[in-house]
C-alpha cells in the first residue's frame, strides 16, 4: 500500500496553549486541554512515490510556505522517506484562528504512517503530530484531550456541551501562533505569571469537567483565554487579533450570563469567538451572537482522527 487518505477534527483549547518550553521538540510551556469538533474535518491523503513533492490544498497546488511545512513533517516522519503527493481539504477556512492546523497535521501524520504500512500507537501518533504544530497533538486523540509533554491523551468524559463558533473574519492571521508565542514569551512582563497558574487551571478544568460542572470549566476557559491575550497584548510589539466585532462579541456573552445563560467564551490567535455552553442553550446563545457574527456554527465534541481508507 502506497496510499492512504486521514480524516481528522479541528480542536479547540479551553485551558490554552501559548508558549513552548522546547521550539527544536516542540514541546509546551504551559499544560493545555482541548475539545473536539465533529462539525469540521480535514481530509488528507498521502501517495508516496513521485518525481518530487506535490501538495495541493482544496485542489489548487498549494502555498510555497504551506507546501513546505508539509514536505518538512514528512521528513520528520521519515527522514528517508520517498518523494510524494499529499491531496488536502478543510471544510472551514484556513489559517484564520479555526485551528486548522491542528486538524491538518493530526490528518497529514495519520495518512503519511498508514500510507507507508508503518503501525503506531495513537500516542505515537500524537507525538509526531505535536512536532508539526503543537495543537495538532490534541486533534489525534480528539474529544476531551490533555497535552502536558510528548503527546496528548483523551479523557474518558462523555459529556455533550456546545461550542458557537461566532465566524467574524475569514481572512487569514496577520502573525501566526508559533511567531505569536515566541514574542510574547520573549517581552511580556506577564509572562512569569502566565506560566506559574497554567497547571492550576489545568487541573481545576479537569476536575470540573469529571463532576460536570460547566459553570466552573466555563470560568476557568475564561480565565485562562484572558490570561493568555494579555500576554499578547503586553507584547512588544502588541499583537493584537481582535476586531472591533471581538469585543461585542465578548460583551454579549456577558449580557447572556446576566440574563441567567451559562455561556462563557475562549478565542485562538484570531477574531473568531467560540462560546462554552450547555447543549440545551446553544439555540439560544447561537441566536444572540449570529447578529454580530458572519457566520455561527453549533459544535459538538468529535471524536479522534482516522484513517479512512
Ligand atoms: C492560540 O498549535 O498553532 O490556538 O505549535 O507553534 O504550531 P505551533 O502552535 P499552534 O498554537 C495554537 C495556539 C492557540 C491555543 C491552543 O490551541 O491551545
Amino acid at each position: 500500500m502506497n496510499r492512504a487518505t486521514a480524516i481528522a477534527h479541528p480542536n479547540i483549547a479551553l485551558v490554552k496553549y501559548w508558549g513552548k518550553r522546547d521550539v527544536e521538540a516542540n514541546l509546551p510551556a504551559v499544560p493545555s486541554l482541548s475539545l473536539g469538533i465533529a462539525e469540521w474535518r480535514t481530509e488528507t491523503t498521502v501517495t508516496w512515490g513521485a518525481a518530487f513533492d506535490r501538495v495541493f490544498l482544496a485542489g489548487e497546488p498549494a502555498p510555497a510556505a504551506f507546501a513546505l511545512r508539509v514536505s518538512r513533517h514528512l521528513d520528520r516522519i521519515d527522514p528517508h522517506r520517498p518523494r510524494c503527493e499529499v491531496e488536502t481539504h478543510n471544510d472551514f477556512p484556513t489559517g484564520a484562528g479555526l485551528a486548522s492546523s491542528a486538524s491538518g497535521f493530526a490528518a497529514l501524520t495519520l495518512a503519511a504512517i498508514a500510507a507507508s504500512g508503518r503501525q503506531a500507537t495513537r500516542w505515537e501518533l500524537s507525538a509526531l503530530a505535536r512536532q508539526g504544530s503543537g495543537s495538532a497533538c490534541r486533534s489525534v486523540p480528539g474529544g476531551w484531550a490533555v497535552w502536558r509533554d510528548e503527546a496528548a491523551v483523551a479523557l474518558e468524559v462523555d459529556w455533550p456541551v456546545r461550542l458557537v463558533v461566532c465566524v467574524v473574519d475569514e481572512r487569514p492571521k496577520p502573525v501566526g501562533s508559533t511567531e505569536g508565542m515566541a514574542r510574547s514569551a520573549a517581552t511580556s512582563p506577564l509572562w512569569s505569571t502566565w506560566l506559574a497558574t497554567a497547571e492550576g487551571d489545568v487541573e481545576a478544568a479537569i476536575a470540573a469537567l469529571e463532576r460536570r460542572d460547566l459553570e466552573a470549566l466555563g470560568a476557568i476557559c475564561e480565565r485562562s483565554t484572558h490570561k493568555m491575550f494579555a500576554t499578547m497584548f503586553t507584547a512588544t510589539p502588541p499583537l493584537i487579533y481582535w476586531q472591533p466585532v471581538t469585543v461585542a462579541l465578548l460583551h454579549e456573552v456577558q449580557g447572556l450570563r446576566a440574563r441567567g445563560i451559562g455561556a462563557w467564551a475562549t478565542l485562538d490567535a484570531g477574531p473568531q469567538v467560540k462560546v462554552l455552553c450547555a447543549a440545551a442553550d446553544a439555540p439560544t446563545v447561537a441566536a444572540a451572537l449570529a447578529p454580530l457574527s458572519l457566520r455561527t456554527l453549533v459544535a459538538s465534541p468529535g471524536g479522534p482522527a482516522r484513517v479512512v481508507e
